[in-house]
Order: C-alpha cells, then structure tokens, then sequence
C-alpha cells in the first residue's frame, strides 16, 4: 500500500498490511485534565478524578467485539479545532441518538482522547428534560468509553454531547501531524486517517461500520489555511486570526470514512458533465502536477455512474496529496487523501509506471465511493467486498480509460501475489472472524485485496459480464446507505444468473488455500484431479467447486465445467486432438488455482509458446504455475528453466515482467543453493533477457508505448542486477551525465531506477562516489516518486559496510518514517547485515513505527529471503525473546514459513540430477 510503482508492487500488501500504529501516543488515556482549554473560547475544563481502567463494575462491557447497542447514532455535529503549533486539538460533539430500549448506560468507542467528564450530558428530547453522568469512564485496552447515568434514559430521541482534547500525533493515524516545507520554513498540517477503527482517536463516536449517521462538521482554524472535509462549506465565519469553517450535513456514512485535512494547498479544478467540482489539493507551487489524476477522476466517476447505473453521491470531490501517509490512499467520503507518489504526476520527471499508479489508485479509491462508501460493509470480516471489489473495478476503469496498457493482462500480477500469499498454511480465509479492533489490521493484505479480487474475476467469467454488472447495479441499488454482508452479494448474484453462486463462492470465501489442478491424459481422455496446493509442498485438505475452462489446439471453442469433487474424466470431442494439439487449462488465468500437467500436455505447451499460439495471460499462467511448482518441490528445476528459454522472443510486458520476477527468485535461491550454478544460471537469464534488451534499447523511441516503457525500466534493472556488463556500462555513463546536467536525455525517468541499482552494484567501500551522488541527488529533489526510485535502489549494492550505511541513513530524519519500506530490499551480500541491523536497532523500529503494518514490512523484507533451518531457529529465538507483538504475529509465521519453504526448495535443488549439465547446456545455448 506504498509509493513507488513496480518497487511497491511487491511491498503492496504483500504480507499482513495495513496502516495502524499502536504504539504509544503522548497522550494520556485519561478522563479529563485539568487544564483549562478553549474549544469556543467560552467554556473550560473541570477537575475531575476517576478510576482509569479494569473497572470490575464495567466487566460487561470489556473485551466485546462490537459495541453493545442500548443506543443508535443518527447524527453528528461535530467541532473541531487543530492547534497546529501546539499538536494538539479540542473538539465537542452532540450526538443525535436512539435510544432503543430503558437504559443507565451509553457506551460508544473512544481512545487517547481525554474527555471531559463534566461535559457529558444526555438530553432527552422526548422527556424533554437532561441526564447528568454518574460516572464517565475510559476502558482503555478495549478503547471503549462508558457512560453511566444516574436514571435510566427513556427511549426515543435524544442528544449526547461532550467536549474533549487530543493530541495531533506523529502516527499517520487518528487526526495526526504531518509536516512540509513552505518558502524554506517547516509547517505542519493536520490530517485524519480513520480506517480502520481510528476515528474514536479523534473524537468519541460509535466507531463501526454499520453505525452510520450523517455528520455536520465544524473546523476552527488559522485564517489564512486551507480546511477541508467531506462536504463543501456552506459558511466562513472570519473571527480575528482564526476563522470557523460550517460544512454541509453529510448523507449518512460510517465513522471510518470522516474526514479533514487543514494546510496549506494549492490546487487544479474541473467538473464532471453533471456539474460534480472535482479538484486536486496539492503542495503549494506543485498543481501541475495534479491535473492527470484530475483528469482520470473526472472520467472514472463518469465511467462508474454508467457501470454501477448510480450516480456519485455527493455534491464534490476533492483529492489530496499528503507528505505523510502511512498506506498508499483513502477512500474517505468527497475528500481522498493519497501518498504524493499515488496522485502527483510530474511530466518530466515521472515514470510511466509512476502514471499507471497515480491511474489505478484513483480508480481503486473512486470505486470505492460506490463499494464501501454508498454500500459498506457490515462488518470487517467483510472488508473484502470493500477491498477485493475496489481492486478489480480498478482494472474496469484503467481499462476503459487506458486500453493499450492492457491492464487485464497485468491484473495477473494480483493473482499471482494472491496466490503466493495464499499457498502459505499460515494463510487465512477471505471472510475472517475479527473479535478486536487490532485484529482488523492484518486483513488489509493481499488476501482481501488480491484474492479478493481474483475470486471476483473468477465469478464474473463465470456468470458472463453483462449478467454480472446488471446485478452489481442491483446491488449498489439495493444497499445504498446501507450495509451488506457477502452473502447479501451472493443473492443478488445468484438471482439475476440463476445460478448456484452461494454455494461456488462459499468454498472460496470461508476457507483458505486454493486447489492445484492435476491433468493427465488416460485412454483419450482427460482427467482432472484437485488438491490443495502449498508451497511447502506438503499435502492440504481443501476442496473447491472449481470453475475449469479448457481451450484444445484453439482459442475457437472453449469447455468448461465445475469441478465439485475430487476428480473428473471428461470425453472430448475429438480425441486424436489430444496427441496433436496442446491443451490449456484455465483459460486465461481466469480461475484462481494452479494447474500441473502430465508431460506429454506440457511438452506441448511449450510449443505452443514457442510457436506462439496462445494468449499472453496463458503464457504467463503456465509460467507462473511451473514455477510455483518448482519451488514446491513438484517439477525439477531444469524443467522450469528450460521452459524459460521458451519465453526468449516473448513479446509482451506483462509476461516478461513476470519471467523478470521468476529469475530473480530463481537466481537467489540457486546462489544458497549451489554456488557453483549460479554464474551459469545469470549467464542464461542474461541470454534470455538480451533478446528484448536490443529490441528495446536505452533510448526511449518517438511515440513507443506505455507498455515498453515499463518493461524498458525492468530488463534494464535486472539486466544490472544480473551484472550484465554492457549494462552496468552503460548506465554508469549515463549517470555520469546526469550529474553534469539533470536535463539531460540519456537519463529519462523511465530508466532511472534501472539506472541507479547499477551504479549501486558498482560501489564498494573504496569507491563510493556512486554512492555519494545518488545521495545528492535524493537530497536535491522534492519530487516523492524520485526519492522512492533512490531508495528502491541504494540495497543493491554487494557491499555489506554500504548496505549498512544505507540501512541507517534509513533512519535519519532525511527519509521520512512513510518511506523507509522502500529501502528495506537489499542485495545478497547484504542480507545478513539488514538481520543484524534489524535486531540491532529492534528496539527504536517498534518505537518508531508502532506496530502497523509498516513495521510488518521489516519483518517480511528481513526475514523472508532466508532459506536455512538454522536462521527459522534465530529468528523464533529472536522474537520469542522481544515480546509479544500481536500485530506482526501473522506476518511472521508467514515469514518464517516462507523461510522454511526456501530451505526445502534449497535441498532439492542440490538433489536434483543432471541440472548442472541442464544448466551448462542452456548457458552456452546458442541462438
Ligand atoms: N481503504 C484503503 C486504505 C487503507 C488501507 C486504510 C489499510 C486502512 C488500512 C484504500 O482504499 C486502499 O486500498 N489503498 C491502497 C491503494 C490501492 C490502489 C490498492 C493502499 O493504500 O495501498
Ligand atoms: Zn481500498
């Protein structure tokens, strides 16, 4: 959920992610303070003393998934006011409430909030009287704040309201600080990020999703700043150096998608055909560079009000982009907030992988308006209808707007990481039991997201696409301002098809894992057997109602079948094609599982690639399956690298991107495995890759396309990290120009990274001026995606006393605590020195980075790569011996299966015969 495009790929919810930081705040978990504060300046706080935690009195509340619903929430007026040179901000609220039935108590979420107690006051309209407290008390692990009343409060209509502070925190989460540069002074800004469960750290609230209301917010602010929320302003009231900015009321929504951001921007406009402002809030000077996602924005919401048959919901859109932002963007309701590198688009100095991002993310977050923000879901086991839809809607709009990017083809990359992730036993299912709001974190990965979205693209290449978006209309129709579980999806699903869309996709939701396919040809015909595929190789015992499609010799016809037990023989039509014809399952990769097949079907897919018959995502299918194979122990290496050499002439980016990938896994572990492989297998990899090398070049051809000038920027980067000679040249001189003039065009965005990571490769303790410049560099610039591009490349020097420099230089305040995951792959060499930095430097990480999904970055960086026993043994010590981490807990078992999976695929790889001459053969092949 990061910045930098194919860098971040790998980062993006590869593990556990989210963005919550649950380290500590300075603030104090208590019940009101002392000091007296102003909120409107005619009001102060009391002195009042309460127990703070444990209250046996209130043990019925505690360790609660949801909160107890004596009361329903209607409407918030809400007031907040930011002091942005003390970080701190006041706040009061009056809650329009139900109360459903007779009650002393009201409890609602709120934490690292102080609030004061003698504010509280329930006034009842029905009784037309008010209710005094009791006793206000902050439970404060369960974050939980308990309202008890003197006399019971009659049902019926009433409103609640407070007064509280709070501190404006450096934690990206909650209403938090972020700082940037204005005319050389340092400013901070304040800015909200509420999901998951972090608005109750910004004012008490019932912070659920299905507690919707409408909110009626108030910002007091520095005159001269710009405020923004959800709605448009409908009143500026001027009160000396601050003013108070009155927005409209909002439609109702839930609590994590409030929003409000104040600072200084500037900013691009346009509106839609039917009069919707849409703008981009930037730095002040950068507006430029906000008008692509503008442009996007306002296409996409036209391209989604005809696909869902729902217009946008709100009067205006604003996107903003954020220097500090702990995910890559959120959907909040009108005002979506981004990372600068997910929206800002710099003519010069951006990539194309830079503008497909700042494409798909806006498209992610606007699909969002209508999958999450008009229909939400109920609760967060079903965030996957939020993220896992938002996802592959993404691909709709990209595709629509952008159809030679041929995203379809490149959405393979999220089943391929969906897969992976999703091989592992210490998976988990989509639909996820959350009992805690520090469980819903670890959600936000790519099993939501990109399992999520595969299943849908599975569904819907079941069901037909027109089918699918008539009852995906339906449903948004059905839902809107409400909330939705899966199953809710599913009926209408299965209505408008007729078909048993319940019981295909339960096996997908409510389990993990998917299936390996088994194909083998017996007496003329074809037998399907499914297993459950893991990584380790190790049997599973999954069952799926798998959806298999099959092409024979052509793409004219195509069979499919639902393959609900464990295995099926199907008659073909013509039986002699199954000796002359090649045979792909899964047609298009549309299903998400794995297919291996005997080798008489595979040898003839070989073929066929070579002779180029089938279909870009078949290609890449059968790779990426042949390779997952392979590292599970179920095909020899040699057959995995010999049907890489078939992919030499491939001609498309996204396969070859792929290929890209599956070397460098392939070149790393070979090197634990048997180094004495290892220069043959980079040989061969440089063979391979050289073809497409020539074809494109360094320099960037008049009009070529976006997709060569992504796969520009990967052979050239791998081509250094290979250590392609002529490569590693060439780059260097380059550079060099690039450093007497930063105009130049030897070094245009596209090949900047592949550029940097072989000046890297060249640096060594005794001669480090690569090194140096590239600091310089990254100092020099205050574009966001270029120092992403640095950092992604400074770990890929083979110099341990580098790479650790690099990994400090990482946690100096030069590189901000947002961007730090960019810097955490490093080469080889310098794997174990990244180890020892880490437990080294444990303590101030978990300090620094709380325990949100940035600190699980570190561990699956760090940790995964290994591929020995003995390291599984250091890393369990470890942090067997640092204490309990519950919010990276999940990602490193997955970690450390991952390592375990390495070690295995180290051992059979020196097992296996014959592969050194395989190896030696394809070396020195000759074309
Ligand atoms: N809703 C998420 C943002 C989010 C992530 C909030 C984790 C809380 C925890 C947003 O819609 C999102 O998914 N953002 C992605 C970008 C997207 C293009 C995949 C991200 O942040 O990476
Ligand atoms: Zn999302």
């Amino acid at each position: 959920m990061l910045g930098d495009a194919k860098s971040e790929k790998s980062l993006n919810h590869d593990s556990n992610g989210s963005g919550r930081y649950q380290g500590p705040d300075n603030i104090d978990n208590k019940i009101s303070k002392s000091s007296p504060i102003n909120i409107t300046s005619s009001f102060s706080f009391h002195n009042h003393k309460h127990t703070l935690t444990m209250a046996n009195k209130y043990e019925q509340f505690r360790c609660q998934p949801r909160l107890p619903k004596f009361a329903i929430p209607k409407r918030y007026d809400l007031h907040l006011k930011p002091d942005l040179t003390a970080c701190k901000f006041t706040g009061a609220v009056d809650i329009r409430l139900q109360i459903v039935s007779d009650t002393k108590f009201i409890v609602l979420n709120a934490a690292d909030l102080s609030v004061d107690a003698k504010s509280v006051r329930f006034q009842s309209e029905n009784a037309s009287k008010g209710f005094e407290t009791l006793n206000v008390e902050l439970l404060v692990e369960d974050e939980v704040l308990v309202l008890e009343f003197s006399e019971s409060l009659p049902v019926g209509v009433g409103v609640l309201s407070m007064r509280f502070e709070g501190t404006l925190n450096d934690q990206m989460k909650g209403f938090y600080r972020s700082t940037y540069e204005h005319n050389g002074e340092k400013k901070n800004m304040a800015v909200t990020q509420f999901e998951p469960a972090d608005a109750r750290r910004c004012f008490p609230c019932w912070d659920e999703p299905a507690c919707k209301a409408t909110f009626k917010i108030t910002l007091e602010v520095p005159s001269e700043l710009v405020a923004l929320s959800n709605m448009p302003v409908v009143e500026e009231r001027l009160n000396g150096n601050l003013k108070t900015v009155f927005y409209q009321e909002s439609p109702i929504m839930s609590t994590y998608l409030v929003a409000a951001v104040v600072g200084l921007f500037d900013y691009v406009e346009d509106s839609t055909p039917d009069g919707i402002k849409v703008r981009v809030y930037c730095q002040v000077g950068k507006a430029n560079q906000g008008k692509f996602a503008l442009d996007v924005a306002v296409k996409t919401l036209g391209l989604y009000k005809d696909y869902f048959a729902t217009p946008y919901s709100l009067p205006k859109l604003d996107m903003i982009a954020i220097p500090d932002f702990a995910a890559g963007a959120m959907e909040n309701y009108g005002l979506v907030t981004y990372r600068e590198t997910a929206l800002l688009y710099d003519e010069k100095h951006s990539a194309a992988a830079n503008k497909q991002r700042v494409a798909t993310v806006v498209a992610h977050e606007l699909a969002h308006q209508w999958f999450g923000n008009l229909v939400t879901m109920e609760w967060w086991t079903h965030l996957w209808l939020n993220e896992g839809f938002a996802t592959w809607v993404s691909y709709l709009a990209a595709d629509g707007l952008f159809p030679e990017w041929k995203i379809w083809t490149q959405f393979l990359d999220e089943s391929t990481e969906g897969l992976r992730l999703d091989g592992l036993s210490e998976s988990h299912p989509i639909e996820v039991d959350i009992n805690h709001a520090s469980e819903i974190d670890e959600i936000f990965d790519a099993i939501s997201y990109r399992k999520g979205a595969s299943v849908i693209r599975m569904l819907q290449s079941y069901l037909g696409p027109e089918v699918f978006q008539r009852a995906l209309a339906k449903y948004i129709k059905k839902y809107a301002c409400s909330n939705a579980k899966t199953e809710d999806l599913w009926a209408v699903l299965e209505e408008e098809s007729n078909e048993p869309v319940n019981k295909l996709m339960h096996s997908w939701t409510k389990q993990k894992g998917y299936p390996v396919i088994t194909v083998s040809v017996k007496d003329s015909k074809l037998v399907f057997e499914q297993k459950q595929f893991l990584s380790s190789g190790s049997p599973g015992i999954g069952q799926w109602v798998v959806p298999i499609t099959l092409c024979c010799g052509s793409y004219e016809s195509k069979k499919s079948f639902l393959l609900d037990k464990t295995s099926q023989t199907i008659d073909i039509d013509e039986p002699s094609s199954l000796s002359s014809s090649w045979i792909k399952i899964n047609v298009d990769q549309a299903g998400f599982y794995r297919v291996k097949y005997d080798d008489q079907l595979s040898a003839k897919l070989r073929h066929a690639i070579e002779s180029k018959r089938l279909s870009a995502m078949d290609r890449y299918g059968i790779l990426d399956d042949s390779f997952a194979l392979s590292m599970a122990g179920q095909l020899p290496l040699s057959s995995l690298l010999t049907l890489m050499g078939a992919y030499r002439e491939e001609p498309e980016y996204t396969v070859l991107s792929n290929l890209i990938g599956v070397s460098s896994k392939v070149a790393r572990i070979v090197a634990d495995a048997d180094s004495t492989l290892v220069n043959n297998v980079k040989m061969f990899f440089i063979n391979v890759f050289q073809y497409s090398a020539e074809r494109i070049g360094f320099d960037c051809k008049e009009g070529e396309s976006h997709l060569d000038a992504l796969l520009r920027g990967e052979l050239f980067t791998t081509l250094a990290v290979l250590g392609h000679e002529e490569t590693l040249k060439e780059a260097n001189k380059r550079f060099q120009a690039f450093l007497q003039d930063r105009n130049t065009p030897l070094l245009p965005p596209d090949i900047r990274r592949a550029v940097y990571v072989a000046v890297m490769k060249k640096v060594t303790s005794s001669d480090r001026s690569g090194f140096d410049s590239l600091l310089k560099v990254y100092r020099e610039t205050d574009l966001s995606q270029e120092k992403t591009r640095i950092l992604g490349a400074l770990g890929s020097c083979c110099d341990p006393d580098i790479i650790l420099e690099v990994l400090n230089f990482l946690l100096t305040s030069e590189v901000r605590s947002q961007d730090v995951v960019f810097g955490l792959s490093v080469s080889r060499e310098g794997h174990e020195v990244a180890w020892n930095w880490l437990k080294k430097n444990w303590g101030h990480i978990t300090n620094t980075w709380g325990r949100g999904f940035l600190l699980t970055r570190f561990v699956s960086a760090i940790v995964s790569p290994f591929s020995s026993l003995e390291k599984v043994k250091e890393v369990e010590e470890f942090f067997a011996s640092h204490g309990k981490q519950p919010s990276i807990a999940r990602t490193l078992k997955q970690s450390i299966e991952r390592v375990k999976i390495n070690a295995k695929w180290v051992e059979t790889i020196r097992n296996e015969k014959n592969l050194a001459d395989c190896v030696q053969e394809l070396a020195y092949r000759k074309y």
